[in-house]
């Protein structure tokens, strides 16, 4: 039989390390031929290609070099950029990963081309559709024919929406992968001059219900300002938030830095004392890391990672930002314990599944 062919879509930083084991699963298990192919909606060096060079993924077979647009603008340009890369190259699968614009854009369009879509990261649910993530998470489920869960509350959110039972396939999780296989790596790193192992706290904020309005940024940045007469707070600031910083008052013992690359981030958490961050990922990797982590939002899409593990929704309101950190540095912190699966095999699972399926749609 001949062998099956597989896109792997990526386009933004959180989607690299969901890739890079699959990619590793396949050239492992010797079949199949896979095609990367990055869309470009991150395209910087160190939102973009230091991720490539530090996982070990090979350069991208096609980049669509989509760049920066509004929802609509970006998602398109990458509908039609995707749209004849599937034309000529009709693979059997596309593999999209996670809930950016790119995952829905190169699910959409595989789907009306008639080729079969796998979604990895499926099911997550933050109910909260003002977030364009959960958007594109909802419409990327109804439209995938397989469908990867990272956790069990994953496939009970698909299971309620009827999606078939079939189709589902609780794996692990990926982004777990990539972290068990460059942890050693990571920690062998030196941190940045002038921090001590578990004497500092680590910010990352880049939602736009967080970061687009000054009313809704001042009073975050006040709260970390507190915490910082506590304990230095390290700040690699996204480009999104770099903007709207200006003309903002912070603790000098708040450390802004640049976007970090993966394996000095993955060094930084885990030897932190606590994470405060809006990111989705940073959830599961403090969990994974047994490093407390406040998240700064009124919901999240991960609920496993508060149930058991070091994850607190804290929402954005200061006085209670303040009053978990000043808990946490108290001590003693809660260690959490591990979900089920996030043990380093997901993507070998589901390229077993993958291999599996067969190609016939
Ligand atoms: C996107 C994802 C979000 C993910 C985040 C991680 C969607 C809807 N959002 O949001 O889920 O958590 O990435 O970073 O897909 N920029 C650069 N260099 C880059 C990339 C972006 O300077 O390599 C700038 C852009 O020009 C733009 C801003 O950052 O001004 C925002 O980028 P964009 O990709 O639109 O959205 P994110 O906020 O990064």
């Amino acid at each position: 039989m001949a062998s099956l062919k597989y896109v792997l879509v990526a386009g933004a930083r959180p989607n690299f390390m969901k890739i890079a084991p699959i990619r590793r699963a396949f050239f492992l298990r010797n079949q199949g031929e896979v095609l990367i192919v990055h869309t470009g909606q991150h395209y910087s060096q160190n939102m973009s290609d230091d991720f490539f060079s530090d996982l070990g993924i090979p350069q991208p077979d096609i980049n669509l070099e989509v760049g920066p647009g509004s929802h609509a603008d970006q998602t398109a340009r990458i509908m039609m950029a995707f749209e004849p890369v599937c034309m000529q190259h009709r693979p059997d699968w596309v593999i999209v990963v996670g809930d950016v614009n790119s995952t829905i854009a190169c699910a959409l369009t595989a789907k009306k081309l008639g080729i079969r879509v796998a979604h990895v990261e499926a099911g997550l649910r933050s109910r909260d559709m003002s977030m364009p993530e959960e958007v594109n998470r909802l419409c990327t489920d109804a439209i995938s024919d397989l469908l990867f869960t990272t956790d069990i509350l994953a496939g009970e959110n698909l299971r309620n929406e009827g999606v078939a039972a079939e189709k589902i396939h609780f794996v692990g999780n990926t982004m777990i992968d990539t972290l068990r296989q460059q942890i050693g790596r990571a920690c062998k790193l030196p941190l940045p001059d002038g921090l001590e192992q578990g004497q500092y706290a680590i910010l990352t904020l880049h939602r736009p219900a967080n970061v687009d309005s000054p009313e809704r940024l001042a009073p975050i940045l006040g709260a970390i300002n507190s915490i910082a007469e506590r304990i230095p707070v390290v700040f690699p600031v996204h480009p999104r938030t770099a903007e709207r910083l200006q003309g903002m008052e912070l603790h000098s013992r708040v450390r802004v830095v640049e976007p970090m690359s993966y394996l000095p981030f993955l060094g930084l958490v885990a030897n932190g004392r606590m994470v405060l961050t809006d990111s989705g990922g940073i959830q599961e990797e403090t969990t994974v890391l047994g490093i407390p982590c406040l998240t700064l939002r009124p919901n999240t899409e991960r609920p496993i990672t508060c149930e058991i593990g070091t994850n607190v929704l804290v929402g954005t309101d200061p006085n209670r930002i303040v009053a978990e950190a000043n808990s946490i540095l108290n001590g003693p912190a809660r260690r959490g314990a591990i979900p089920d699966k996030w043990d380093g095999h997901a993507a070998e699972r589901i390229v077993d599944v993958l291999l599996e399926s067969g190609g016939a749609g």
